[in-house]
């Protein structure tokens, strides 16, 4: 079990060193509840025990939604990707080896925290990091473990964290800057990632009208990556979930498909599925290893 303490900054004070300021790149230093630069840019840890990294254009709302982020630890609650984030905490322990006391393992796109609380749970000694570009994400994920610091930043632009630092970056399900990625791994550094395979959802997509997965997804995640990272291995989980028509409420509105379909028409169209209903669940594993 995952230790759940009240967030606060303390919980960054760890992984302050890790980071740098997004406005000029200098280390940061974490003085009450601010983290501040030598040249004076500053940032207020929020109460609820996230700082706000985000300076590009745009605002820091652009990820998911607080109802998506809801939908995400209520469906995650219920175990049904347990299996999934056992796989992925124990690829990580294998990648990160006995280093693991005071290394950074860092999500991109963490969500709720969910699967880099099981990753640090099997990684004793390793801190954290959360980066999600959705305040409602870091929220969460500040509260999901007692060894994560959150931070909302953009990752898909430079990324507030200091070159060759991170033992271990994870992407489930998440956007990827491979370039990013590259540059804060350590030489000998990990990236794992997890994508859905096109048989994932397969029983739902016709009859709620889903967004197809695209069948050609691990050929253009290998070819994005190929110019920064080594193939070193890959893994399939594929599970047979059995689901009432409340926990695919909840799996539809915890993804991108929320973007898509309006929740009352998601509504009329769940309500002509019989339940429960088995549905596939199927995932890409993948190790890489930095050029
Ligand atoms: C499908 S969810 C996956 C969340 C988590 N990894 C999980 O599997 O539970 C994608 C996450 O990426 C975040 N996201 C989207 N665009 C992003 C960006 N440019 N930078 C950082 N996070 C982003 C979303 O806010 C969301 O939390
Ligand atoms: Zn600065």
């Amino acid at each position: 079990m995952s230790a759940q303490t009240q967030p606060s900054s303390h919980y960054l004070s760890s992984a302050v060193r890790f980071l740098c300021c997004p406005v000029c790149t200098a280390d940061l230093e974490l003085r009450a509840t601010t983290l501040r630069c030598s040249r004076g840019h500053a940032f207020d840890v929020a109460r609820q025990g996230y700082v706000n990294l985000f300076v590009g254009r745009g605002h820091p709302g652009r990820g998911d939604t607080a109802r998506m982020v809801e939908a995400r630890e209520r469906f995650l609650s219920s175990g049904h990707y347990a299996p999934l984030a056992q796989l992925l905490a124990e690829l990580a322990a294998a990648s990160v080896g006995p280093a693991a006391e005071d290394s950074c393992i860092l999500e991109v796109g963490a969500g709720t925290g969910y699967y880099l609380a099981r990753v640090l749970d099997r990684c004793p000694g390793a801190r954290g990091l959360a980066v999600d570009i959705s305040k409602f994400a870091a929220r969460r994920a500040a509260r999901a473990h007692a060894r994560i610091g959150a931070i909302v930043a953009d990752g898909e632009n430079s990324f507030p964290l200091r070159s060759g630092t991170v033992t271990l970056a994870l992407s489930v399900f998440a956007p990827r800057n491979a370039d990013e990625l590259h540059r804060v791994l350590k030489p000998r550094g990990a990236l794992l990632v997890a994508t859905p395979t096109s048989r994932h959802l397969q029983e739902l997509t016709e009859p709620l009208g889903l967004l197809h997965v695209d069948e050609c997804k691990a050929e253009r995640l290998s070819s994005r990556l190929a110019p920064y990272f080594h193939p070193s291995g890959q893994h399939a989980l594929e599970l047979k979930l059995l689901l009432s028509r409340m926990e695919i409420t909840l799996l539809v509105s915890m993804g991108p498909n929320a973007f898509h379909i309006d929740p009352v028409e998601l509504q009329r169209r769940i309500a002509h599925v019989a339940e429960p209903i088995e549905v596939t669940a199927s995932f890409t594993l993948s190790v890489h290893r930095p050029k």
